[in-house]
Protein backbone atom coordinates (compact mmCIF):
# COMPACT_ATOMS: atom_id res chain seq x y z
CA UNK A 1 0.00 0.00 0.00
CA UNK A 2 1.46 3.37 -0.76
CA UNK A 3 1.60 5.96 2.21
CA UNK A 4 1.46 9.38 1.40
CA UNK A 5 2.91 12.04 3.21
CA UNK A 6 2.13 15.20 4.48
CA UNK A 7 4.18 16.93 1.42
CA UNK A 8 1.58 15.12 -0.50
CA UNK A 9 -0.49 17.75 -1.76
CA UNK A 10 2.41 20.48 -2.46
CA UNK A 11 4.35 17.48 -4.38
CA UNK A 12 0.96 16.62 -6.07
CA UNK A 13 0.57 20.13 -7.33
CA UNK A 14 4.42 20.64 -8.45
CA UNK A 15 4.79 16.74 -10.12
CA UNK A 16 0.88 17.79 -12.37
CA UNK A 17 3.20 20.92 -13.11
CA UNK A 18 6.29 18.81 -14.24
CA UNK A 19 3.83 16.18 -16.18
CA UNK A 20 2.57 18.83 -18.27
CA UNK A 21 6.14 20.30 -18.89
CA UNK A 22 7.08 17.25 -19.45
CA UNK A 23 4.47 16.67 -22.10
CA UNK A 24 5.50 20.03 -23.64
CA UNK A 25 8.54 18.58 -24.03
CA UNK A 26 7.87 15.40 -25.01
CA UNK A 27 5.91 16.77 -28.42
CA UNK A 28 8.89 18.56 -28.81
CA UNK A 29 11.16 15.63 -28.74
CA UNK A 30 9.24 13.60 -31.48
CA UNK A 31 9.36 16.84 -33.56
CA UNK A 32 12.83 16.82 -32.97
CA UNK A 33 13.92 13.40 -33.26
CA UNK A 34 12.11 13.33 -36.48
CA UNK A 35 14.84 16.10 -37.59
CA UNK A 36 17.97 14.40 -36.39
CA UNK A 37 17.60 11.12 -37.59
CA UNK A 38 19.07 11.44 -41.15
CA UNK A 39 21.93 13.47 -39.33
CA UNK A 40 22.45 11.11 -37.14
CA UNK A 41 23.11 8.52 -40.03
CA UNK A 42 24.77 10.37 -42.76
CA UNK A 43 27.98 11.90 -42.44
CA UNK A 44 27.39 15.76 -41.27
CA UNK A 45 28.57 18.42 -44.12
CA UNK A 46 31.58 20.54 -42.03
CA UNK A 47 29.54 23.26 -42.41
CA UNK A 48 26.64 22.36 -40.87
CA UNK A 49 26.57 22.05 -36.99
CA UNK A 50 27.63 19.33 -35.75
CA UNK A 51 25.09 16.60 -33.99
CA UNK A 52 24.81 17.19 -30.11
CA UNK A 53 27.67 15.17 -28.08
CA UNK A 54 26.60 12.02 -26.37
CA UNK A 55 27.47 12.03 -22.80
CA UNK A 56 27.49 9.01 -21.18
CA UNK A 57 25.32 8.93 -17.98
CA UNK A 58 26.26 6.84 -14.97
CA UNK A 59 22.99 4.61 -15.40
CA UNK A 60 21.99 1.45 -16.39
CA UNK A 61 18.59 0.22 -17.42
CA UNK A 62 17.03 -3.31 -16.98
CA UNK A 63 13.56 -3.94 -18.16
CA UNK A 64 12.25 -7.88 -18.01
CA UNK A 65 11.09 -8.46 -21.38
CA UNK A 66 11.02 -7.58 -25.56
CA UNK A 67 8.33 -9.82 -25.75
CA UNK A 68 5.71 -7.77 -24.42
CA UNK A 69 4.70 -4.06 -26.32
CA UNK A 70 4.38 -2.40 -22.87
CA UNK A 71 8.07 -2.53 -22.13
CA UNK A 72 9.05 -1.79 -25.71
CA UNK A 73 7.15 1.36 -24.88
CA UNK A 74 9.50 1.88 -21.69
CA UNK A 75 12.41 1.44 -23.99
CA UNK A 76 10.98 3.89 -26.78
CA UNK A 77 10.05 6.27 -24.26
CA UNK A 78 13.90 6.02 -22.56
CA UNK A 79 15.18 6.65 -25.68
CA UNK A 80 13.60 9.48 -26.71
CA UNK A 81 13.90 11.66 -23.09
CA UNK A 82 17.44 10.31 -22.99
CA UNK A 83 18.50 11.04 -26.91
CA UNK A 84 17.07 14.56 -25.92
CA UNK A 85 18.80 15.28 -22.84
CA UNK A 86 22.28 14.26 -24.65
CA UNK A 87 22.80 11.50 -22.75
CA UNK A 88 23.93 7.79 -23.92
CA UNK A 89 22.59 4.84 -21.97
CA UNK A 90 22.47 1.47 -22.00
CA UNK A 91 19.41 -0.69 -21.71
CA UNK A 92 19.17 -4.63 -21.31
CA UNK A 93 16.21 -6.92 -20.90
CA UNK A 94 15.97 -9.83 -18.94
CA UNK A 95 13.83 -11.65 -21.25
CA UNK A 96 11.55 -13.31 -18.38
CA UNK A 97 14.72 -14.60 -16.83
CA UNK A 98 15.94 -13.52 -13.07
CA UNK A 99 19.31 -15.57 -14.11
CA UNK A 100 19.96 -13.53 -17.21
CA UNK A 101 18.66 -9.76 -15.23
CA UNK A 102 21.36 -10.23 -12.63
CA UNK A 103 23.71 -10.94 -15.05
CA UNK A 104 22.52 -8.06 -16.81
CA UNK A 105 23.30 -6.00 -13.62
CA UNK A 106 26.43 -7.30 -13.18
CA UNK A 107 27.56 -5.88 -16.47
CA UNK A 108 26.11 -2.78 -15.92
CA UNK A 109 28.17 -2.97 -12.42
CA UNK A 110 31.09 -3.82 -13.76
CA UNK A 111 30.80 -1.08 -16.98
CA UNK A 112 30.79 1.48 -13.71
CA UNK A 113 26.82 2.60 -13.63
CA UNK A 114 26.59 4.69 -10.50
CA UNK A 115 22.71 4.18 -10.32
CA UNK A 116 20.39 1.18 -11.86
CA UNK A 117 17.21 1.73 -12.79
CA UNK A 118 15.24 -2.11 -12.55
CA UNK A 119 11.69 -3.22 -13.45
CA UNK A 120 12.19 -6.94 -12.06
CA UNK A 121 11.43 -9.60 -13.61
CA UNK A 122 10.49 -11.64 -10.33
CA UNK A 123 10.37 -8.82 -7.32
CA UNK A 124 11.57 -11.07 -5.10
CA UNK A 125 14.62 -12.67 -6.85
CA UNK A 126 15.76 -9.73 -7.57
CA UNK A 127 16.48 -8.84 -4.49
CA UNK A 128 20.09 -10.53 -4.78
CA UNK A 129 21.41 -8.33 -7.80
CA UNK A 130 19.70 -5.41 -6.09
CA UNK A 131 22.47 -6.29 -3.14
CA UNK A 132 24.83 -7.17 -5.20
CA UNK A 133 24.62 -3.37 -6.96
CA UNK A 134 24.19 -1.95 -3.67
CA UNK A 135 27.54 -3.57 -2.15
CA UNK A 136 29.33 -2.33 -5.00
CA UNK A 137 28.22 1.68 -4.00
CA UNK A 138 25.06 1.47 -7.26
CA UNK A 139 22.02 3.17 -6.34
CA UNK A 140 18.92 0.83 -6.53
CA UNK A 141 15.73 2.56 -8.58
CA UNK A 142 12.47 -0.29 -8.25
CA UNK A 143 10.68 1.08 -11.98
CA UNK A 144 6.84 -0.17 -11.92
CA UNK A 145 7.44 -2.74 -10.19
CA UNK A 146 8.88 -2.82 -6.57
CA UNK A 147 12.00 -5.33 -5.72
CA UNK A 148 10.79 -6.94 -2.54
CA UNK A 149 12.77 -8.18 0.72
CA UNK A 150 15.69 -6.34 1.17
CA UNK A 151 16.94 -3.28 1.73
CA UNK A 152 18.98 -2.20 -0.92
CA UNK A 153 16.11 -0.28 -3.27
CA UNK A 154 16.70 3.16 -2.84
CA UNK A 155 13.70 4.69 -4.33
CA UNK A 156 10.39 3.28 -6.34
CA UNK A 157 9.19 4.97 -9.45
CA UNK A 158 5.62 3.75 -10.36
CA UNK A 159 2.04 3.99 -11.43
CA UNK A 160 -1.09 4.14 -8.92
CA UNK A 161 -1.33 0.16 -8.97
CA UNK A 162 -4.51 0.05 -6.76
CA UNK A 163 -6.13 2.59 -8.85
CA UNK A 164 -5.28 0.57 -12.09
CA UNK A 165 -7.24 -2.27 -10.92
CA UNK A 166 -10.19 0.10 -9.16
CA UNK A 167 -10.72 1.33 -12.81
CA UNK A 168 -10.69 -1.86 -14.14
CA UNK A 169 -13.44 -3.53 -11.44
CA UNK A 170 -15.40 -0.05 -12.14
CA UNK A 171 -15.56 -0.35 -15.69
CA UNK A 172 -17.18 -3.98 -15.34
CA UNK A 173 -19.68 -2.32 -12.21
CA UNK A 174 -20.76 0.54 -14.80
CA UNK A 175 -21.48 -1.90 -17.39
CA UNK A 176 -23.45 -4.30 -15.38
CA UNK A 177 -27.58 -4.24 -14.59
CA UNK A 178 -29.55 -6.68 -12.49
CA UNK A 179 -28.14 -9.51 -10.31
CA UNK A 180 -26.35 -12.92 -11.31
CA UNK A 181 -24.32 -11.39 -13.88
CA UNK A 182 -21.50 -14.03 -14.66
CA UNK A 183 -17.63 -12.88 -13.71
CA UNK A 184 -14.53 -14.51 -15.04
CA UNK A 185 -11.36 -12.82 -12.94
CA UNK A 186 -7.90 -13.51 -14.29
CA UNK A 187 -4.70 -12.01 -12.43
CA UNK A 188 -0.84 -11.18 -13.45
CA UNK A 189 2.19 -13.04 -12.95
CA UNK A 190 2.26 -13.72 -8.43
CA UNK A 191 6.04 -13.17 -8.92
CA UNK A 192 5.03 -9.67 -9.56
CA UNK A 193 4.08 -7.41 -6.75
CA UNK A 194 2.04 -5.66 -9.23
CA UNK A 195 -0.40 -8.31 -9.87
CA UNK A 196 -1.28 -8.13 -5.91
CA UNK A 197 -2.16 -4.22 -6.17
CA UNK A 198 -3.88 -5.05 -9.26
CA UNK A 199 -6.32 -7.55 -7.74
CA UNK A 200 -6.27 -5.58 -4.68
CA UNK A 201 -7.62 -2.18 -6.52
CA UNK A 202 -10.12 -4.12 -8.48
CA UNK A 203 -11.51 -6.69 -5.50
CA UNK A 204 -12.02 -3.30 -3.90
CA UNK A 205 -14.53 -2.39 -6.14
CA UNK A 206 -15.54 -5.88 -7.08
CA UNK A 207 -16.26 -7.41 -3.71
CA UNK A 208 -19.07 -5.46 -3.03
CA UNK A 209 -20.88 -6.38 -6.11
CA UNK A 210 -19.92 -9.61 -5.80
CA UNK A 211 -21.69 -10.27 -2.05
CA UNK A 212 -24.76 -8.36 -3.23
CA UNK A 213 -25.14 -10.74 -6.08
CA UNK A 214 -24.53 -8.66 -8.65
CA UNK A 215 -22.02 -10.65 -10.08
CA UNK A 216 -21.41 -14.74 -9.80
CA UNK A 217 -17.53 -15.49 -9.83
CA UNK A 218 -17.27 -18.62 -12.73
CA UNK A 219 -13.70 -19.33 -12.38
CA UNK A 220 -12.30 -19.36 -8.84
CA UNK A 221 -13.70 -21.55 -6.03
CA UNK A 222 -11.00 -19.26 -3.67
CA UNK A 223 -13.00 -15.75 -4.69
CA UNK A 224 -16.01 -17.96 -4.24
CA UNK A 225 -15.02 -18.75 -0.39
CA UNK A 226 -13.77 -15.23 -0.18
CA UNK A 227 -16.78 -13.50 -1.48
CA UNK A 228 -17.81 -11.73 1.88
CA UNK A 229 -14.33 -10.74 2.33
CA UNK A 230 -13.61 -7.23 1.93
CA UNK A 231 -9.77 -7.07 2.67
CA UNK A 232 -7.49 -9.60 1.64
CA UNK A 233 -4.36 -10.49 3.14
CA UNK A 234 -1.77 -11.37 0.81
CA UNK A 235 -2.05 -14.92 1.37
CA UNK A 236 -5.86 -14.49 0.46
CA UNK A 237 -5.04 -13.00 -2.71
CA UNK A 238 -2.65 -15.37 -3.57
CA UNK A 239 -5.21 -18.71 -3.34
CA UNK A 240 -7.10 -16.80 -5.79
CA UNK A 241 -4.16 -15.56 -7.89
CA UNK A 242 -2.66 -19.07 -8.01
CA UNK A 243 -6.24 -20.04 -9.61
CA UNK A 244 -6.44 -17.87 -12.43
CA UNK A 245 -2.95 -16.36 -13.07
CA UNK A 246 -2.21 -15.53 -16.79
CA UNK A 247 1.56 -15.59 -15.60
CA UNK A 248 1.47 -12.16 -18.06
CA UNK A 249 1.67 -14.94 -20.24
CA UNK A 250 -0.38 -14.92 -23.91
CA UNK A 251 -0.70 -18.49 -24.19
CA UNK A 252 -1.58 -18.97 -20.66
CA UNK A 253 -3.90 -16.68 -20.56
CA UNK A 254 -5.50 -17.84 -23.80
CA UNK A 255 -5.58 -21.52 -22.37
CA UNK A 256 -6.67 -20.83 -18.80
CA UNK A 257 -9.42 -18.72 -20.89
CA UNK A 258 -10.65 -21.48 -22.81
CA UNK A 259 -10.28 -24.49 -20.01
CA UNK A 260 -12.50 -21.72 -17.87
CA UNK A 261 -14.82 -22.16 -20.85
CA UNK A 262 -14.87 -25.33 -21.55
CA UNK A 263 -16.08 -25.94 -17.42
CA UNK A 264 -18.41 -24.05 -17.45
CA UNK A 265 -21.81 -24.09 -19.21
CA UNK A 266 -24.14 -22.25 -20.98
CA UNK A 267 -25.56 -20.68 -18.29
CA UNK A 268 -22.42 -19.25 -17.47
CA UNK A 269 -22.32 -17.63 -20.34
CA UNK A 270 -24.54 -15.25 -22.07
CA UNK A 271 -23.48 -11.86 -21.36
CA UNK A 272 -19.94 -11.97 -19.48
CA UNK A 273 -17.51 -9.52 -17.58
CA UNK A 274 -14.21 -10.30 -17.78
CA UNK A 275 -11.64 -9.37 -15.42
CA UNK A 276 -8.32 -9.22 -17.38
CA UNK A 277 -5.23 -8.24 -15.87
CA UNK A 278 -3.13 -6.75 -18.59
CA UNK A 279 -3.78 -5.74 -22.80
CA UNK A 280 -1.74 -8.55 -23.93
CA UNK A 281 -3.43 -11.19 -21.91
CA UNK A 282 -7.13 -9.38 -22.32
CA UNK A 283 -6.29 -9.72 -26.38
CA UNK A 284 -5.75 -13.44 -25.86
CA UNK A 285 -8.64 -13.80 -23.07
CA UNK A 286 -11.36 -11.84 -25.73
CA UNK A 287 -9.99 -14.12 -28.89
CA UNK A 288 -11.12 -17.19 -26.43
CA UNK A 289 -14.42 -15.57 -25.39
CA UNK A 290 -15.09 -14.21 -28.65
CA UNK A 291 -15.25 -17.83 -30.37
CA UNK A 292 -17.34 -19.69 -27.74
CA UNK A 293 -21.07 -18.89 -29.77
CA UNK A 294 -22.70 -19.46 -25.79
CA UNK A 295 -21.61 -16.20 -25.14
CA UNK A 296 -23.34 -13.28 -26.86
CA UNK A 297 -21.52 -10.22 -25.51
CA UNK A 298 -18.22 -9.81 -22.87
CA UNK A 299 -16.92 -6.56 -21.09
CA UNK A 300 -13.03 -7.26 -21.08
CA UNK A 301 -11.24 -4.95 -19.35
CA UNK A 302 -7.05 -4.33 -19.57
CA UNK A 303 -3.99 -1.50 -18.78
CA UNK A 304 -0.87 -0.46 -20.67
CA UNK A 305 -2.81 1.15 -23.87
CA UNK A 306 -1.06 -1.08 -26.11
CA UNK A 307 -1.14 0.01 -29.57
CA UNK A 308 -2.56 -3.64 -30.68
CA UNK A 309 -5.55 -3.04 -27.62
CA UNK A 310 -5.91 0.49 -28.70
CA UNK A 311 -6.69 -1.42 -32.20
CA UNK A 312 -9.26 -3.83 -30.39
CA UNK A 313 -10.71 -1.06 -28.74
CA UNK A 314 -11.69 0.60 -31.50
CA UNK A 315 -12.59 -2.63 -33.41
CA UNK A 316 -14.94 -3.30 -30.26
CA UNK A 317 -13.14 -6.46 -29.34
CA UNK A 318 -11.71 -5.60 -25.86
CA UNK A 319 -13.71 -2.64 -23.68
CA UNK A 320 -11.65 -0.58 -21.70
CA UNK A 321 -7.88 0.08 -21.10
CA UNK A 322 -5.96 1.39 -18.40
CA UNK A 323 -3.51 4.15 -20.14
CA UNK A 324 0.03 4.50 -17.67
CA UNK A 325 1.61 7.56 -19.32
CA UNK A 326 5.10 6.09 -19.94
CA UNK A 327 6.63 9.49 -20.34
CA UNK A 328 5.92 10.19 -17.47
CA UNK A 329 7.30 7.09 -15.43
CA UNK A 330 10.58 7.40 -17.15
CA UNK A 331 11.31 11.33 -16.42
CA UNK A 332 10.56 10.32 -12.51
CA UNK A 333 12.96 7.55 -13.26
CA UNK A 334 15.54 10.06 -15.15
CA UNK A 335 14.34 12.77 -12.36
CA UNK A 336 15.21 10.44 -9.50
CA UNK A 337 18.55 8.97 -11.08
CA UNK A 338 19.82 12.50 -11.61
CA UNK A 339 19.47 13.44 -8.00
CA UNK A 340 20.99 10.50 -6.98
CA UNK A 341 24.52 11.12 -9.06
CA UNK A 342 23.95 14.36 -7.59
CA UNK A 343 24.41 12.94 -4.14
CA UNK A 344 20.42 14.34 -3.14
CA UNK A 345 17.66 12.82 -2.36
CA UNK A 346 15.12 12.67 -5.16
CA UNK A 347 11.63 13.64 -4.30
CA UNK A 348 9.34 11.45 -2.90
CA UNK A 349 5.48 11.46 -2.45
CA UNK A 350 5.04 8.40 -0.14
CA UNK A 351 6.91 5.11 0.45
CA UNK A 352 5.84 1.25 -0.36
CA UNK A 353 6.55 -1.50 2.16
CA UNK A 354 8.51 -3.83 0.42
CA UNK A 355 8.10 -6.37 3.02
CA UNK A 356 11.56 -5.53 5.15
CA UNK A 357 11.49 -1.38 4.30
CA UNK A 358 9.72 1.61 3.02
CA UNK A 359 10.61 2.77 0.06
CA UNK A 360 10.27 6.24 -0.88
CA UNK A 361 8.63 6.13 -3.72
CA UNK A 362 6.39 8.75 -6.33
CA UNK A 363 3.66 7.40 -8.13
CA UNK A 364 1.69 8.94 -10.85
CA UNK A 365 -2.13 8.70 -11.77
CA UNK A 366 -4.00 5.97 -14.40
CA UNK A 367 -6.76 7.05 -16.94
CA UNK A 368 -9.49 4.79 -18.16
CA UNK A 369 -9.92 4.84 -21.66
CA UNK A 370 -12.76 3.24 -23.62
CA UNK A 371 -14.26 3.81 -27.15
CA UNK A 372 -15.72 6.90 -26.30
CA UNK A 373 -12.13 8.91 -24.99
CA UNK A 374 -9.89 6.54 -27.29
CA UNK A 375 -9.43 9.78 -29.82
CA UNK A 376 -9.10 12.57 -26.81
CA UNK A 377 -7.02 10.52 -24.39
CA UNK A 378 -4.25 8.83 -26.57
CA UNK A 379 -4.38 10.69 -29.65
CA UNK A 380 -4.96 14.64 -29.42
CA UNK A 381 -2.86 14.04 -25.92
CA UNK A 382 0.14 13.27 -28.63
CA UNK A 383 1.01 10.05 -27.25
CA UNK A 384 0.09 8.15 -30.73
CA UNK A 385 -0.53 8.77 -34.26
CA UNK A 386 -3.92 8.56 -35.77
CA UNK A 387 -2.11 7.27 -38.55
CA UNK A 388 -1.46 4.04 -36.18
CA UNK A 389 -4.89 3.36 -36.66
CA UNK A 390 -7.58 2.14 -38.21
CA UNK A 391 -11.15 3.02 -38.08
CA UNK A 392 -10.71 5.87 -35.74
CA UNK A 393 -13.52 8.50 -35.92
C1 LIG B 1 3.12 -3.76 -15.33
C2 LIG B 1 2.10 -3.81 -16.44
C3 LIG B 1 2.43 -4.94 -17.39
C4 LIG B 1 2.65 -6.24 -16.63
C5 LIG B 1 3.11 -7.36 -17.52
C6 LIG B 1 3.20 -5.10 -14.66
O1 LIG B 1 4.12 -5.09 -13.63
O2 LIG B 1 2.80 -2.75 -14.41
O3 LIG B 1 2.07 -2.58 -17.10
O4 LIG B 1 1.39 -5.13 -18.30
O5 LIG B 1 3.59 -6.07 -15.61
O6 LIG B 1 4.35 -7.12 -18.07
Amino acid sequence: MFKKNSMYVVLTALIIAASALTACQSAATEEAAVVEEPAMEEAAPAEEAAPAEEATLAVGIVLPTKDEPRWIQDETRFKDALTAAGYDVEILFSQGDSAKEKANVEALISKGVKVLIICPQDGTAAAAAAEEAGAAGVKVISYDRLIRETDAVDYYVTFDSIAVGANQGQYLIDNATGTGNPLYLYAGAASDNNAFLFFEGAWSVLQPKIADGTFVVKNSSEAVALQDTAELTRDEMSKIIGQVTTNWDFNTAKNLAEANLTATTAADKGVVYILAPNDGTARAIADAFGTDTDVTQFYVTGQDAEIASVQYIIDGKQSMTVFKDVRTLVKDAISAAVALLEGNEPVASGAYDNGVKEVPAIQSAVVTVDKANVQSALIDSGYYEASQFTGLE
